[in-house]
């Protein structure tokens, strides 16, 4: 986790990010009954899902206006960094890593970095993006206001067969609405 508190170091708004959505995923693997070692997957793999935006030059990470195409093509890399990174350390799980590495794939095949689609994909990858996505929309951006609960759903229903798995964005919204939103407040 020392890497973690680097993110801290180099963009707060990502390090605050990254602990929601650990801190959801304790929440989901809990609530859905995953066993210790997909828990503990999916929960590390979640706080360390952006890791690879240390590597990310600061003026693009912390840009407030829109991303041109080469500063866009450059945070884009931020899956295959962090799973680099990670690859060097022994200890950590490739089902961990494969979180990294897969997180902004898209159910239709139109994510990157490999364009997998589907269940190519991995399960807990698929997890986390949806978690991702849910804080994104729950969280205020230099470009927009956050979005209230109801249309963040909304938004995964939206999506659902298109950026997510179906059948996880319903088992998400199984979760009272006190459940998606308690995470929203973190301790610095
Ligand atoms: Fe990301």
């Amino acid at each position: 986790m020392k890497s973690l508190l680097h993110l801290k170091e180099k963009d707060l708004d990502t390090y605050e990010h990254s602990i929601r959505v650990g801190k959801l995923a304790e929440y989901i693997a809990s609530r859905f009954g995953f066993d210790e070692r997909m828990t503990d997957h999916l929960v590390t793999g979640c706080y360390l899902h952006d890791i690879g935006k240390i590597g990310i030059p600061q003026n693009v990470l912390i840009k407030s206006t829109g991303l041109d195409s080469d500063e866009w093509e450059a945070m884009k890399r931020h899956p295959s960094l962090g799973m680099t990174m990670l690859q060097d350390c022994a200890t950590i799980d490739q089902e961990i890593i494969d979180i990294i590495a897969y997180h902004h794939e898209r159910w239709n095949g139109t994510g990157y970095p490999y364009g997998l689609s589907g269940e190519q994909i991995p399960l807990l990858a698929r997890w986390c993006s949806i978690i991702d996505s849910l804080d994104c929309m729950l969280s205020d951006r230099p470009y927009r206001k956050r979005l209230s609960l109801k249309e963040a759903k909304d938004e995964l229903l939206l999506q659902s067969d298109q950026q997510f798995d179906k059948h996880l964005v319903h088992k998400l919204l199984s979760l009272s609405d006190v459940a998606l939103t308690k995470v929203q407040t973190i301790d610095r």
